[in-house]
């Protein structure tokens, strides 16, 4: 395909103070085209796709739009020229309905001028139910439901608001498998109505599916742009690291010697049943699910962060009482890293106030920056936060290494046992390789992970028993050994 560019953008250069996050970047998207951007995290494909939304109007270079010089004053005026961009963090306003957020800024109005909730609510169904999310409720505020339906509800949203050129920040790294396949499915119907797609991906597999053309990014600089058709995914991870796969050493599985970390007897709640499990000392047992299958809640009851109705939570011998604090889990040796970056970081804050922050009640609640630095240093050069200055606020990090932070937390004080929702989610390829290492590592020291997700790959990489949830119950329990991604996804 070789239609006219619709927007082309040539030398841009963007300076976050001291960081050259773009250097001379060219970029080109084509109508009707897919187009994927890919690199490393902290690469600078946020920050490009940014200054292509009018989100940033300080930059070089030259903008072009259907030809003509332009130069965006804000995501309105973007949006107004038919650029929409869904973000990597959500958006959306939990408070308000399914309908309401879809309509965000252009309600429905009738011939008098009144907001037409009837037919926004129609129309908001009817929308859904194209995506195959016919049973979500769209009177309902939109805060109820998983991140998954929260995304899609974000992804329509901009969709709705007459986007034709629609960028998606990592869309699918909150979403189930079968989420992300309509996902794609959809990305194929938005092409027939000639829009084109510019499509940030950690996922190289998702890539490989969706996109016409692949940019990849590298520190800030152009790296190449190659057709899907003459590429594969090997040279996609050699390009965007910019050397060879290196396959991680085997790391040899310990025998865990049955002593149990964390016992979790017949807990109940609303959106789960009667969960029975184990981990053990030098053990980690995933427990893989589709989003809404109950487990990222069933990870917040035995924090304390979720209430349950009936059964117990025993850590080191130790039963908890039925409700309890998040501060009395880490008390008592739980730690627990939440899917949702947003909740649990606080973006104005520094990065080692973020690390320290469960910490806090054990240090003493005065803030006292050398002490914590020091304790934080060492954890964020860990994790490799880049770029690795600990006073710099969270904020300012690009989405993988935001998370990392959020990993960078447990190692200043590390528990007995981990519980992490999706540790590696929005991580690059190679900073999911250094995670994975780190819950390995964690593993050989003797203690104990559960590691929930919804993503099959990061659950079969470390796991060494696999539970699998669904509909809020667990459905079956194997050892890892003879288990690939076909066989756990059938298992839902
Ligand atoms: N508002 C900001 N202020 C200062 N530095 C920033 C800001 N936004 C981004 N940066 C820096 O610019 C660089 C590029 O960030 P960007 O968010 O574009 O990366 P990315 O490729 O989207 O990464 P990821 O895959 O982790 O989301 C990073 O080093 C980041 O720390
Ligand atoms: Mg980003």
């Amino acid at each position: 395909m070789n239609a006219p560019p619709i927007i082309e953008l040539k030398n841009i250069s963007k300076r976050f103070l001291s960081l050259q996050a773009l250097d001379s970047v060219d970029f080109d998207l084509r109508e009707g085209e897919s187009h994927a951007l890919v690199g490393e995290n902290g690469a600078g494909k946020s920050t490009l796709m940014r200054i292509l939304a009018g989100i940033y109007n300080e930059y070089e270079g030259e903008y072009l739009l259907r030809g003509q010089p332009v130069h965006l004053q804000s995501p309105r005026d973007a949006l107004n020229r038919g650029i929409g961009m869904i973000h990597q963090e959500l958006s959306v306003i939990p408070e308000l309905s399914v309908a309401e957020n879809l309509f965000l800024g252009r309600q429905l109005r009738n011939r008098l001028g009144f907001i037409d909730w009837k037919r926004m609510n129609e129309t908001a169904h009817e929308e859904l139910a194209k995506l195959g999310f016919e049973h979500i409720d769209v009177l309902k505020p939109l805060g109820m439901f998983p991140l998954g339906t929260q995304q899609v509800v974000e992804v329509l949203r901009v969709m709705l608001s007459g986007a034709q050129v629609l960028i998606m920040d990592e869309p699918t790294s909150a979403l189930s498998p079968a989420e992300v396949e309509r996902l794609i499915e959809l990305i194929g119907t938005l092409r027939q109505g000639n829009r084109s797609i510019i499509y940030i991906s950690h996922f190289l597999e998702e890539v490989m599916r969706v996109a016409d053309r692949v940019t990849v990014l590298r520190d800030g600089r152009k790296v190449a742009t190659v057709e899907r058709q003459a590429t594969n995914k090997d040279e996609l991870i050699s390009l965007i690291l910019g050397h060879a796969v290196e396959t991680a050493p085997p790391v040899a599985t310990v025998e865990s010697n049955g002593h149990r970390l964390l016992e979790v007897r017949d807990l109940n709640a609303d959106v789960f049943t009667d969960i029975s499990l184990n981990v053990n000392k030098g053990e980690i047992v995933g427990l893989y699910g589709a989003i809404g299958a109950g487990h990222f809640d069933l990870a917040r009851a035995i924090f304390g962060m979720y209430r349950f109705d009936s059964g117990t939570i025993t850590v080191d011998g130790k039963t908890f009482p039925s409700v309890f604090s998040a501060s009395y889990a880490i008390a008592h040796g739980l730690a627990y890293a939440t899917e949702s970056r947003r909740q649990s970081l606080f973006m104005e804050e520094t990065i080692f106030r973020n690390v320290m922050m469960p910490h806090l009640k054990r240090i003493g609640m005065m803030p006292r920056a050398n002490y914590e630095l020091e304790m934080a240093r060492p954890a964020v050069r860990r994790v490799n936060v880049q770029p690795p200055n600990p006073e710099n606020p969270v904020g300012k990090l690009s989405g993988g290494n935001q998370q990392k932070v959020v990993i960078a937390r447990w190692l200043a004080y590390p528990p007995k046992v981990f519980v992490m929702s999706e540790p590696t989610r929005g991580m690059d390829v190679g900073a999911k390789s250094e995670v994975l290492n780190i819950l390995r590592e964690f593993r050989q020291q003797g203690y104990g992970l559960l590691v929930v997700s919804s993503e099959p790959e990061t659950v079969l990489a470390v796991s060494d028993r696999v539970m699998v949830m669904s509909r809020g119950r667990v459905v079956a329990e194997m050892v890892n050994k003879n288990l690939n991604k076909d066989a756990l996804m059938r298992l839902l």
